[in-house]
């Protein structure tokens, strides 16, 4: 028999948690395979919240919120456009399928489109069947999504479009394009190799494992040493092999 799918959907309080209630009592049928988190507004779910539900077992989430220009912060969804944004391409280097995550506008009244959108996004999940991505990749992702560099990024997006950055310069939509794409995978990478230093190991044994050049990793060991997330473990014949710093901390956890 084919396995269910689950879904988690993080809807804003004032419009498509409302739709939802809509289409409760007005008895539109939908799948039950959702779950449904209210908050109190689409720009409240950050990409790692997304990748943590992800990580948790979800196989689609579904971020519902007000049609652009009702949010009841003014501008709450036009952040979490670019939070979702963010969250995409995170799920991606990670091995997800972005389009296991959604994001749609739907007012108080509209019970119906509710019903009809959430009918199709789990027919669009069970055909895509369960998640294929190793859990230490999306272990990465969130982590990476945590990282205050990706944030800041997402919440300046719009900024950097607009009026630029401090010094004035204003970036075409394919600088940013680019931007997000290094940083993010830059991340990643930085990530991948802070999780396999919860063992012992050394820069041509993290390559090998994570089919990364060794100058890739030995660049990001320089940054990870510097920002003292990891130390030198032990010297194993003339090579320094490392091991994360928070394992003695008790901040990264087998
Ligand atoms: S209050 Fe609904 S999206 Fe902000």
């Amino acid at each position: 028999m084919m396995k269910e799918v689950n879904l988690i959907g993080f809807m804003c309080n004032w419009c498509c948690y409302a739709g939802a209630d809509l289409a409760g009592v007005s008895r539109f049928q939908y799948p039950p395979n959702i779950r449904i988190i209210r908050v109190m507004c689409s720009g409240r779910v950050d990409p790692e919240l997304i990748l943590d539900t992800f990580l948790y077992g979800a196989d689609g989430v579904f971020i519902g919120g007000c049609h652009l220009g009702d949010c009841h912060y003014l501008e709450g969804n036009f952040y979490a456009e670019k939070k979702i944004e963010m969250a995409k391409r995170l799920l991606k280097v990670a091995g997800v399928e972005p389009e296991r995550l959604r994001l749609e506008w739907i007012s108080a009244s509209e019970g119906e489109r509710f019903a009809a959108i959430i009918t199709a996004f789990t027919e669009e999940i069970k055909a895509l069947g369960p998640v294929k991505s190793e859990k230490e990749e999306l272990e990465a992702a969130c982590i990476a999504a945590a990282d205050y560099r990706l944030r800041i990024l997402a919440t300046k997006e719009r900024e950097l479009l607009g009026v630029g950055n401090k010094y004035g310069e204003v970036f075409t939509r394919h600088e940013m394009d680019r931007l997000l794409e290094d940083m993010v995978q830059e991340e990643y990478e930085a990530k991948r190799i802070l999780l396999k230093l919860k063992k012992p190991r050394s820069v041509k044994e993290i390559a090998s494992e994570l089919n990364l050049k060794p100058n890739v990793v030995f660049r990001h060991i320089l940054d990870l040493k510097r920002h003292e997330q990891i130390e030198v473990h032990e010297i194993r014949d003339n090579t320094p092999v490392y091991i994360a710093r928070e394992l003695s901390e008790g901040g990264l956890t087998e």
